[in-house]
């Protein structure tokens, strides 16, 4: 069986859901506290036994490629000053991976940016890791998944439980049945309504994939929200051959909308030494001042 040693991770979208921040900016490039949030997912990649990663990006998305990279002016500026942390963390980005780089020339989905990679992964089983879902965990989430298609040698989608009136906003599986937190899928469903949702088990922007799943990414038609999907080449993938969920430990942080990213960062910010004292007590007077009735 061979190794998962490569990982995508698309971040070509609009990010609309940050406009007008992401008019200029990328939306993988938004901080929580002092790292973008593309950083966080590298990083899981990195920690996962990954050796090199694509990042798919489109227009507008130069300064991802800046902060993986040498800045060669700053780092020298750090060092004159001997300000020795800060320059251990602008240069943590650059020693990371091999990161490397192709463009979505058309904003047609999830499915198209990843067949998009297609030459870089060959014929070798790859992870998908999505910039809108930060994971904690012991053993971080993608290694998870990488333990379990080692095991059963098939595609693995990592799933969590969502509120049943949030499963319109998620790939959604119906289960067949489970072996503890692995689970065998009749059907894998791209955003359902809340009342034909099949179960509340959602995709969570985390995937090991085997090759074979780009002949179906190369002709699958537009789905849900006009865009081609990631999910549904999944569920034909699934109709052939068998696909699992595996219903991952760790805690997921949504970073992909506004409230989600406001709490992330809140979070993050809490499990910082320097900030967690001053941020708890300006929290407990905003509360206050938001509470009171005048
Ligand atoms: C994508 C996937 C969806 C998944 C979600 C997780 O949707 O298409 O299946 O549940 O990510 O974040 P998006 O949020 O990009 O619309």
């Amino acid at each position: 069986m061979k190794r998962v040693k490569k990982a995508v991770i698309p971040a070509a979208g609009l990010g609309t859901r940050f406009l007008p921040v992401t008019k200029a900016m990328p939306k993988e490039m938004l901080p929580i506290v002092d790292k973008p949030t593309i950083q966080y997912i590298v990083e899981e990649a990195i920690k996962s036994g990954i050796e090199d990663i694509i990042i798919v990006t489109g227009k507008g998305k130069r300064a991802i490629e800046d902060h993986f990279d040498n800045a060669f002016e700053l780092e020298q500026n750090l060092l004159s000053k001997q300000k020795l942390d800060l320059l251990d963390k602008v240069q943590a980005p650059t020693k990371m991976a091999d990161i490397h780089y192709i463009r979505q020339k058309e904003p047609k989905g999830l499915g198209h940016a990843i067949w998009c990679a297609r030459k870089f992964i060959g014929d070798e089983p790859f992870a998908v890791l999505l910039g809108d879902d930060i994971v904690e965990s012991n053993d971080p989430c993608i290694e998870q998944l990488i333990r379990q298609y080692e095991k059963t040698g098939s595609s693995v989608i990592g799933v969590q439980t969502v509120p049943e009136l949030e499963t319109d906003r998620y790939g959604i599986i119906d289960p067949s049945s489970n072996e503890g937190r692995l689970y065998e899928v009749k059907n894998f469903v791209e955003k359902p309504s809340v009342t034909e949702a099949p179960s509340n088990l959602a995709i969570m922007g985390r995937y090991v994939l085997t090759p074979d799943i780009f002949p179906y990414l190369e002709n699958q038609e537009v789905g849900a929200g006009g865009e081609i999907q990631l999910t549904d080449a999944i569920q034909r993938l699934n109709q052939s051959k068998g696909v699992f969920a595996y219903d991952f430990e760790g805690t997921r942080y949504d970073v992909g909308e506004k409230l989600g990213f406001v709490l992330t960062t809140l979070e993050f910010a809490l499990k910082n030494s320097e900030l967690k004292t001053p941020l708890v007590e300006r929290m407990k007077e905003i509360v206050e001042e938001h509470t009171q009735i005048n």
